[in-house]
């Protein structure tokens, strides 16, 4: 007997009602109805005999020996590459470039590679190869959508000594398995041709990196429901409108999650970026109010960025507050500390922040700068751009110190910068440097600092 049953298109949480917000991740609209079919118990392929209970010391642990992508990013993101038997499940907006990246991993791998697309014919990825360039590859394409085909295939080559190093499926939203009823794409579909890919990688040692979309708002089903199910979840992330993307590791398994990787779309495909603190600040703006310069560290890499804001009084009942690229309740909340400990009244202002350059950073010493071009457009007090800022703010207005200080000295005053603005708790006033490091306590003593320049 079929039963109707709700699905969150977001968490993948199944209710027997329909409610307007999900109980499960709270987010509005998600829940679709779906026919709630019995999955069969009857696997395709049935491994469960390998997983007996075994000593520690006995069991075979061949992850040290990692396959390498060619990829310099990829790989230090992966944590030196990818381990056998492994999935990899790759997220990110349509458009972004997902498929871009693994066909060049796929065309640039040594070893035999399989690329399934369920979304481009095999001339189209012909095509995208020709684009980007190869020469002697190793890849196989194959334009299938059932997930019974692909795993039978891999299979026949596993079993005849001629096994895939590596499958590449894009995407895992366009698969459907037999075994149940459910729409492709629907919640359903995604976790049973998860769960099969995945039985399949660990019972033949073969590793698999899976795409999936999401949407701004990480509406469609997919890339969340699967993040528990997969070892490693890489997010690729950026701005269409820009050229460079940012890849990070969302978990990992088998490494740190603490390295991004950085790439510029070009006519030729994804090139690596060596040396990114630079590519946010180009095209920037000077002597206008407003804008402030952030040393940032992220993923282990130093990121110099423009921080933009626009203060204007509210013309509506409720000033506004929007930020492009920055999370709007830490603006929300920097706002409240500038009111409270600092004594500017912003309260009946619209605040508008940009972080210039399409990339998202999360490292919290971009908030000094954020504040910094809010009182400078606030006050209409330009900043000179050869000062940058480097800080976490707290809730008392104190200026809190941040990791890895040295290393984003050194490269503000490689880039050209004359002055950095620290937290004093992280001023040593032993090292020496061609830059003048201005240590400071409070938000407070910066401003009175740069109104005296
Ligand atoms: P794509 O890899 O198809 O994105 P996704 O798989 O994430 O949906 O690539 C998206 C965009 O990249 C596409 O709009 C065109 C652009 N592009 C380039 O700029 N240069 C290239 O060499 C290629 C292959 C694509
Ligand atoms: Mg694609």
């Amino acid at each position: 007997m079929t039963k109707v049953s709700f699905f969150c298109q977001s968490c993948g949480n199944e209710t027997p009602k329909w409610h307007g917000k999900c109980p499960a991740c709270n987010q509005w609209n998600t829940l679709k109805e779906q026919m709630k079919t019995k999955v069969t118990k009857k696997r395709v392929f049935d491994f469960s005999s390998s997983s007996l209970p075994k000593p520690v010391q006995e069991i075979n642990s061949n992850c040290e020996i990692k396959i390498e992508t060619n990829d310099d990013e990829l790989d230090v993101v992966l944590g030196g590459g990818i381990v056998p038997g492994s999935v990899i499940l790759l997220a990110g907006q349509p458009g972004i470039g997902k498929s871009t990246l693994l066909l060049q991993v796929a065309l640039k791998i040594k070893t035999k590679v399989l690329y399934v697309s369920g979304e481009e014919a095999q001339t189209q990825i012909k095509i995208r190869a020709n684009r980007i360039g190869f020469e002697h590859s190793n890849c196989h394409v194959y334009s299938e959508t059932s997930c019974a085909s692909i795993i039978n295939h891999c299979k026949e080559n596993f079993d005849n000594n001629a096994s895939y190093n590596l499958i590449v499926i894009d995407s895992i939203q366009t698969l459907y398995s037999d075994l149940i009823d459910s729409p492709i794409g629907s919640v359903n579909q995604i976790k049973q041709c998860c769960a099969e890919l995945v039985n399949f990688a660990k019972s033949t040692n073969t590793p698999i990196i899976l795409i999936g979309h999401i949407t701004k708002e990480g509406q469609i089903a997919g890339p969340k429901i699967l993040e528990h199910m997969v070892d490693v979840v890489l997010n690729f992330e950026g701005d269409r409108n820009f050229f460079y993307r940012i890849l990070r590791a969302q978990k990992n398994r088998y490494g740190t999650t603490d390295k991004v990787g950085v790439y510029e779309m070009k006519s030729m495909g994804l090139v690596t970026v060596k040396n990114p603190s630079n590519i946010m600040l180009q095209n920037r703006s000077s002597n206008f109010s407003g804008t402030a310069i952030a040393s940032t560290f992220e993923g282990q890499k130093n990121f110099l960025v423009e921080v933009q804001s626009l203060v204007s009084s509210a013309v509506y009942g409720t000033p506004q507050r929007s930020a492009n690229g920055f999370n709007l309740k830490r603006l929300n909340m920097l706002l409240a500390v500038l009111e409270k400990k600092c004594g500017f009244k912003l309260g009946a202002k619209d605040v508008f922040l940009n972080i210039a350059g399409g990339i998202k950073v999360s490292d919290p010493s971009l908030d000094l700068a954020v504040i910094i071009s809010i009182l400078s457009s606030n006050n209409d007090l330009v900043i000179d751009s050869s000062i940058c800022f480097c800080g976490e703010v707290g809730l008392n207005g104190e200026i809190r110190p941040v990791s890895r200080v040295e290393t984003q000295i050194k490269e503000a005053e490689r880039l050209g910068f004359k002055k950095i603005v620290i937290s004093s708790h992280n001023y040593n006033q032993k090292t020496k440097n061609k830059i003048i490091v201005i240590p400071c306590e409070k938000v407070i003593d910066v401003y009175d600092f740069l109104s005296k320049l």
